[in-house]
């Protein structure tokens, strides 16, 4: 017996690349500069203008990258304490453990999957140097409570907005709360370099001395260099440079990037519109008036007895060409590595849990046409009816 086609395939997400982009690549192909240019320092200037005023940017090779980097420059190691959510990628966690500090998992609100500045506050020790904060699915943490009660611990505030590009609390984008923010251009994020990220930072001095961190730790680049190939390595150092191929992708892309979130917010209200009634099914949203999310995706949390159907229903949609997603499969704790390493109490961490083993994340963005978002929406209310 044969099985039929779906009648459309639509992937979870798809990079959004143009012939422009196409052309910025094979320009720099042209040339004769890869690395250490005008395209990854011009693309550090247009982020900056894109996030909004007095911020210094610094290109690199990932999120993950940026993550290390801001731990390793604000000196937080061994015998520090530092606040994460048990509800996000592996990344934002091992960058913590990859400078010798120990993360300390916090439960996240049922409502938007994001900690809360009470879960936080109940974490705090004398031994916490610092907050690991993520904005879920790019949904705004509550930055102005958090931040209050991080300058009130005197703690630092490291902003993991690797699927938050456009997100912004009160009109000021993520990643300007705190003392740093690092972002990811993956190919399924808003933007994308192939692999690469940005570090972000209010305060120029740290932004420098990370640019300095990510490239071997010398201390001067080669548009400062008096005498050419002379320079100083004061300090340690790492490459996680980004090439200017990678840079110039990212210039064009950026260019688009109103476009890409606008259909990206009209996906996820048409969506939204298509299931809010539906029996047992939660959307994950701001619930803040001031809160702008990024819309990267639209995820929901399958209540009362569709919890348990949840592979059932993921399976029904891979069978009918709807592309999904889990953000993310595990709460972090729950790990192999972690899960070894500082054991899992499955009673601490229950709406992380929640979010990990019943939630559905559905496509929304550029890759997608509007009939397709009206497909995905019956093909989904069909998977529950059915499942
Ligand atoms: C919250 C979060 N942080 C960090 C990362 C890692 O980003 P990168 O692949 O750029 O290192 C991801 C990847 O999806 C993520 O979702």
């Amino acid at each position: 017996m044969s099985i039929a086609a779906p009648a459309r395939v639509i992937p979870f997400a798809r990079p959004w690349i143009t012939e422009e982009d196409r052309r910025a690549v094979a320009e720099v192909l042209e040339g004769h500069i890869l690395t250490h240019g005008p395209q990854g320092q011009s693309f550090e200037a247009e982020f900056a203008a894109f996030l909004g005023p007095e911020v210094s940017c610094v290109t690199v090779s990932s999120c993950m990258a940026a993550l290390h980097l801001a731990y390793l420059h604000f000196g937080i190691g061994p015998g520090d304490e530092v606040i994460v959510p048990a509800q996000t990628h592996a990344a934002t966690v091992h960058a913590v453990e990859w400078v010798g500090a120990t993360p300390v998992f916090v439960d996240c609100d049922p409502a938007t999957g994001n900690v809360t500045a009470e879960g936080i506050a109940a974490a705090v020790t004398p031994r916490t140097k610092a907050i690991g904060l993520v904005h879920f699915i790019g949904i705004p943490c509550d930055m102005p409570r958090i931040m209050a009660l991080a300058q009130r611990h005197d703690l630092k505030v490291i902003e993991d907005c690797a699927i938050a590009l456009g997100a912004r609390h009160g009109g000021r984008h993520v990643g300007l709360f705190g003392d740093a923010g690092c972002f990811s251009f993956y190919p399924v994020k808003h933007l994308t370099t192939g692999e690469g990220g940005m570090f972000v930072s209010r305060h120029p001095a740290v932004a420098g001395a990370v640019a300095r961190l990510r490239a071997f730790g010398v201390d001067r680049s080669h548009t400062e260099r008096a005498v050419p190939g002379l320079y100083d390595v004061p300090s340690l150092g790492l490459n996680y440079r980004m090439s200017e191929l990678q840079a110039a992708l990212g210039r064009s892309q950026l260019r688009r990037i109103d476009e890409n979130l606008a259909r990206r917010r009209a996906h996820f209200t048409i969506l939204r519109a298509s299931l809010r009634a539906v029996p047992d099914v939660r959307i994950l949203e701001a619930t803040e008036p001031d809160a702008a999310t990024s819309h990267y995706c639209l995820s929901v949390v399958l209540e009362g007895p569709l919890a348990a159907r949840r592979n059932a229903i993921l399976a029904a949609l891979t069978a009918a060409g709807v592309g999904t997603s889990v953000y993310y499969p595990h709460p972090v704790p729950r790990l192999q590595y972690y899960r070894a390493r500082y054991g899992y109490d499955a009673s601490r961490w229950t709406q992380a849990q929640r979010i990990s083993d019943q939630s559905i994340a559905l496509p929304v963005g550029p890759h997608l046409a509007d009939d397709d978002v009206e497909y995905v929406a019956q093909r989904f209310i069909h998977a529950v009816e059915e499942s």
